[in-house]
């Protein structure tokens, strides 16, 4: 049986959690040391790991299968690959910055300035859309330092805290695009690898989702359980019980993280108790 090869980033911003992502996939990595490759013992799959800059070509070349990467990137690169998913972590933005003692009246303000990048084609693509006439100067890294040096006048760059812009005297004046980490796959990937991928590819949304939504057990007073019920609906429906205590209810139900305090606080106020809330560790909708 065929192994699928992903390509995950060696050393970077995307490389713990994707190496995460793939092990809460329930996917055994024996040798996970980082090398240059890993085989999963319970799993067809295969890690390969590689330069986030390399992924896009290898994945589109067939080198690797499918493969986790900055949407930046494949935005930068334009290769031959399909986007499986948005991934949800890593986020950043690609950004436009000056000098902070410079004074910043808009995009015209870039009319035939020199710009230091690591992405020349978002950058030129972004710049004719926008009708701007201006000189991309492409490096390979350190980019925050090239106005400092008298290299460039403005950069381009990935900004994701803003303290690299922040530790070298600069601002953020334009968000050219928003950018994850995204799975991306060959397009053409035989029957047997299609499957692996989509069976990969199942685990992943069922861990993203089980990450967003927690278990809640709750008591309530019978005529008050409408109102939760409405409240918090749970996957298909809640769970409802009888206590040994006459008027009373013990409820089960599936909250998501993002509503979590504002649904708290009217549970309470429904005269909810023993509101239990716990870690769901899969989610399988
Ligand atoms: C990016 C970018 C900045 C930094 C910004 O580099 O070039 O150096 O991250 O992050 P911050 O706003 O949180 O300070 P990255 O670590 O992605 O390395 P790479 O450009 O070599 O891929
Ligand atoms: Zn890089």
């Amino acid at each position: 049986m065929s192994k699928l090869k992903i390509a995950i980033q060696k050393d970077g911003r995307l490389s713990e959690k994707s190496l995460e992502l793939v092990r809460e996939c329930g996917i055994d990595l024996t040798n996970g040391s980082r090398k240059l490759l890993s085989v999963a013992g319970n799993f067809p799959v295969e890690l390969m790991y590689l330069r986030d800059d390399d992924i896009p070509g290898y994945v589109a070349d067939g080198v690797a299968d499918i493969g986790i990467v900055g949407e930046n990137v494949v935005e930068e690169e334009q290769p031959d690959v399909q986007i499986l998913e948005k991934l949800g972590f890593a986020k950043c933005r690609m950004s436009l910055a000056l000098p902070r003692t410079d004074n910043y009246k808009g995009l015209d303000s870039f009319h035939n300035k020199k710009i230091a990048t690591s992405y020349p084609n978002i950058l030129q693509s972004y710049f004719k859309k926008k009708n701007i006439e201006a000189e991309i100067h492409e490096i390979s890294g350190s980019v925050e330092i090239a106005p400092a040096i008298g290299l460039a006048d403005a950069i381009f760059d990935i900004v994701s805290s803003g303290s690299t812009l922040i530790s070298n005297g600069l601002k953020e004046v334009e968000t050219v695009m928003y950018s994850q980490a995204v799975l991306i796959s060959n397009s053409d990937l035989n029957n047997e690898k299609a499957e692996i991928a989509e069976k990969l590819l199942f685990r992943m949304r069922s861990v993203r989702k089980s990450g967003k939504n927690k278990y809640i057990l709750l008591n309530a007073p019978n005529d008050r359980l409408d109102d939760i019920i409405r409240l918090i609906p749970g996957m298909k429906s809640p769970t409802i019980m009888p206590l040994a205590e006459e008027g009373w209810s013990s409820m089960h139900s599936v909250l998501n993280e993002n509503e979590f305090w504002d649904v708290i606080d009217k549970l309470k106020n429904y005269g909810a108790q023993g509101i239990l809330v716990i870690p769901i560790e899969k989610m399988i909708v």
